[in-house]
């Protein structure tokens, strides 16, 4: 995948009635098909982020920092900000994205309706500030998309919790390869959550080899299996 965002990118609805992007040049969606919305919130949310705070008690003053690979519509960081916000946990999130969708597009997801309107006009009107620099979203919640390849996406940062959200390894095999994998679990901290919707041989491997423990966990609707994998101290 070598190309700047499409002109054809067209908004199409999922099966739970959320509204997803269908990239015509790689022949994929951003969500799965069958509900666009209860990926979200089933494989990042609930089995990254929420079993991230659940099994780690650091105060509530602490902010819980979370890398997303792929950032695309923004829908896992708009849910895991009202998601924060109702736990009063503060947030800092960062999305790498290679080719950022146009507040336009962004705008036309219908993803109001699944957040507060707090967080929706406030991701919005920040939405272009956060492709350059680390803005807050709200007083509680900072946000950066770094605008860049994986490959070239470094940081001093290590996370808490990890949304691996990369199109699927049959569309863009170079994102689940051992370098990319690698490239991105260097910025898990010790005891920190990598979580994605997907489980191969090849991927459980890999995450072994780099010091995680991996756990199958159940999947999304359309998906029997996800992988969960929190790196060894
Ligand atoms: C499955 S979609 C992500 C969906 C997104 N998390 C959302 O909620 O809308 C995959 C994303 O990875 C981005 N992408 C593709 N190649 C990339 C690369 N080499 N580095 C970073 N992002 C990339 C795509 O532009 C797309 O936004």
């Amino acid at each position: 995948m070598n190309h700047e965002q499409s002109p054809k990118l067209k908004i199409v609805e999922t099966a739970d009635g959320s509204k997803t992007i269908y990239n015509p040049e790689v022949g994929e969606n951003y969500h799965s098909k069958h509900g666009a919305l209860q990926e979200s919130k089933h494989v990042f949310v609930s089995s990254g982020l929420d079993y991230y705070l659940q099994s780690n008690t650091a105060s509530k003053e602490d902010a819980v920092s979370i890398l997303e690979v792929g950032f695309g519509t923004g829908l896992n960081f708009l849910l895991s900000a009202d998601f924060c916000a109702d736990e009063k946990v503060k947030l800092d999130y960062t999305g790498i994205e290679a080719y950022p969708l146009s507040l336009e597009m962004i705008s036309q997801t219908g993803y109001e309706q699944y957040v507060s309107a707090e967080t929706w006009n406030n991701f919005l009107s920040h939405y272009e500030e956060n492709l350059t620099s680390t803005e807050a979203v709200t007083q509680n919640c900072q946000l950066q998309i770094a605008h860049c390849q994986l490959l070239n996406f470094e940081s001093n940062k290590q996370y808490d919790v990890i949304y691996f959200d990369a199109f699927a390894a049959t569309y863009q095999p170079e994102m689940w390869d051992d370098t990319a994998i690698a490239h991105t679990v260097q910025f898990l901290k010790p005891g920190g959550v990598f979580v994605t919707y997907a489980i191969t041989g090849n991927l459980k491997r890999v995450m072994k080899a780099l010091g995680c423990k991996v756990e199958k966990a159940k999947g999304a609707p359309g998906k029997r299996e996800m992988l969960r994998a929190v790196k060894l101290a």
